[in-house]
Order: C-alpha cells, then structure tokens, then sequence
C-alpha cells in the first residue's frame, strides 16, 4: 500500500544520512573511505585512531535505524518494518554517495532494537563474546547475524524473522571482502589502526 511506501521511503533517507563519513570530515580526519577497509562504518572510524567518533558513528548510524522503526510505527504501527528496511538499505545504498554505502550491522541492530529489544540484546552479547574472543568486528557481526533470525523465529515473530533473515543475507554479501580475508588470516583486528 501507499503507506508502506512511504515508510519505506521515509526509512531510506534516514538511513542514508552517512555518520561517519560527515563525523570524520567534520573533525578533519580527511576521507574514511581512503583508510582501512574504505567502509564508512563505525569499525573503520575505529581505525582513524578516535574512539569517541567511533562510537558515535556506532550510535547515530544504529539510531537511525531505530528512529525510522520509532516514528513510522507511531503513526502506522504495520510500517515499523518496512520503515526498518528502508533504513537499512539506505545506509548500503546511499544516493548521496553514488549508492556505495556501508555494510549495515549498526543500522541492522538499530533496526532491531526497534522492532524487537530482546534480540537486540542477544546480538550485543554475542557480537561482545565474539569479539572479546576473536577480535575481529567482521566475524561478530556475522556470527550476530545468524543467531538473530533464528532468535527471532524462536520468539513466534515469523515476519519480522523473515525481514532479519533477508537483511543478514545481505550483511554476509556486503561482507565477502571481509570473509576473504578471514580466511585468508589478513583481516584486520579490533583497534589495530589502519
Ligand atoms: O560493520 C562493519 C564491520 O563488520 C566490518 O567493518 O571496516 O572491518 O570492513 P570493516
């Protein structure tokens, strides 16, 4: 319908507002995309060497993602989702940025913590376990990614199990550079500048 849509839309131009490109530019830190692994995220932030940006790029790109499930679900409770993935995909396909955005976990767990809090909670502790034990920001928001649809499924929310399943679909695709390098033992860890 028109207003899922909407949502959708709406959703979209939130989410593609890139936090960490406008937070690095602003502090004079040059372009985030010439550093590291080139993504826009929270993790390459990391790697100018400041945390605080860092973290703040984490909180504003998952909060966009939470403001558009938020807002659109106040005024059309069935469009909290479509509004989410709208987020989502704008955050990996922003228009501002010829449609080369970033690899969406924040936005993902932003997302979720707007449409379903508990499993938000049970992606932080696996994504903190994975990265405590491996340190590897790539490897914990895969394995995050894989317990939440099913998480979702156990919790009787098949929908919205269904959107989760196809958004960590996408998160595995976004990160298949990331997956050639753990495997090949050169993906950068947590923290090491780059
Ligand atoms: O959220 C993105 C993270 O999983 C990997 O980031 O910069 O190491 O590709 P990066």
């Amino acid at each position: 319908s028109y207003g899922l849509i909407l949502a959708l839309v709406f959703g979209y131009l939130l989410g593609s507002i890139p936090f960490g490109l406008l937070l690095t530019r602003a502090a004079g830190l040059g372009d985030v995309r010439k550093i590291g692994s080139g993504n826009i995220g929270a993790t390459n932030v990391l790697r100018t060497g400041n945390k605080g940006l860092a973290a703040a790029t984490l909180l504003l790109d998952a909060l966009k993602g939470t403001a558009a499930v938020l807002i659109s679900g106040h005024f059309a409770p069935e469009t909290a989702a479509w509004a989410g993935l709208g987020a989502f995909l704008g955050h990996l396909f922003p228009v501002w940025l010829g449609f080369k955005g970033g690899k969406g976990v924040a936005t993902y767990l932003g997302v979720l913590v707007g449409l379903a809090w508990q499993v938000a909670l049970a992606f932080a502790v696996v994504w903190l376990a994975m990265a405590f034990l491996f340190r590897y920001s790539s490897l914990a928001a895969l394995a995050a990614a894989v317990i939440v649809p099913i998480a979702l499924y156990f919790m009787n929310a098949p929908q919205i199990a269904i959107l989760f399943v196809v958004m960590s679909i996408i998160v595995f695709i976004k990160h298949r550079a990331n997956i050639s390098r753990l495997l090949a033992g050169t993906e950068g860890k947590i923290g090491a500048k780059g």
